[in-house]
């Protein structure tokens, strides 16, 4: 595994939950992307900026590294000090209203955040699907609920994440959520194979929500829980002569 060669990354403040670079790795061994610095990926929800290094040193592409809670001077302070200053441009922005140009990227990434402002029907294909260049891709990886624990999430999460637990759904909801479009053509969601090693690297930070997680490893979130890979591939543009 590629985020192997990360492991000086695998502590606070660069892991904000369950190691980000392991979903990531895992969804580009799936759906490799191999560009050049003219090519341009989102990263969406960032958090401290690992998953745009990763992605900027695996793809070759120049990366935007969009947050809301980290601030573009503490990223551009992090890439800076990467040396990846000219690959990677730190960006604040709500991903709910984001102002970048129509179809300026192509591809679009989001580990461990998007959950927390896509759960809605038509959200991708407004508010992300036109950043997206014909014939691009996003891809997804979020912690979620299991496929047969579909619809339980308050249910069973609320001791461990309180008012948040709706937010951890199945591979089905978010399949929905995504929905359909005349640009889309084709969307997979699927449960990741990553599970107990993004975990363990968390636990392992010692950060205090990171003690709080391993409260309910064994109780909550193993018995019930998954990671949830989304894949959405954009149509190519028709054209007429
Ligand atoms: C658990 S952290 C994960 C960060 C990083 N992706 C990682 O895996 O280490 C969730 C991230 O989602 C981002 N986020 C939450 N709501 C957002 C929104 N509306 N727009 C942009 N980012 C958002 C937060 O800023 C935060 O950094």
């Amino acid at each position: 595994m590629r985020s192997e060669h990360y492991r000086k990354y695998f502590k606070v403040p660069f892991m904000m939950g369950p190691n980000c670079l392991r979903l990531l790795d895992e969804l580009l061994e799936e759906y490799p992307l191999q560009y050049t610095s003219d090519n341009l990926v989102l990263d969406l929800g960032c958090g401290s900026g690992i998953t745009s290094l990763f992605i900027a040193k695996e793809t070759g592409a120049t990366v935007y590294a969009n947050d809301l809670w980290v601030s573009e001077e503490e990223n551009r302070r992090h890439f800076a000090s990467w040396n990846m200053q000219d690959k990677i441009i730190p960006v604040c922005e709500d991903a709910t209203n984001l102002h970048f140009d129509k179809e300026m990227f192509d591809a679009v990434i989001s580990i461990d955040s998007y959950h927390y402002f896509a759960g809605k029907e038509e959200f991708f294909t407004q508010n992300i699907l036109p950043y997206i260049k014909s014939g691009g891709i996003a891809l997804v990886a979020i912690p979620g609920i299991k496929h047969e624990y579909d619809g339980r999430s308050k249910e069973l999460l609320t001791p461990w994440l309180g008012k948040d637990a709706y937010m951890l759904q199945s591979a089905d909801f978010w399949k929905r959520m995504i929905g359909s479009h005349k640009d889309i053509e084709d969307v997979r969601t699927w449960e990741l194979s990553s599970f107990e090693l993004p975990w363990q690297e968390w636990f392992g930070t010692k950060h205090e929500f990171a003690l709080n997680d391993e409260n309910y490893y064994e109780s909550i979130i193993c018995p019930y829980t998954t990671f949830v890979g989304v894949m959405v591939k954009k149509a190519e543009a028709m054209h007429t002569s």
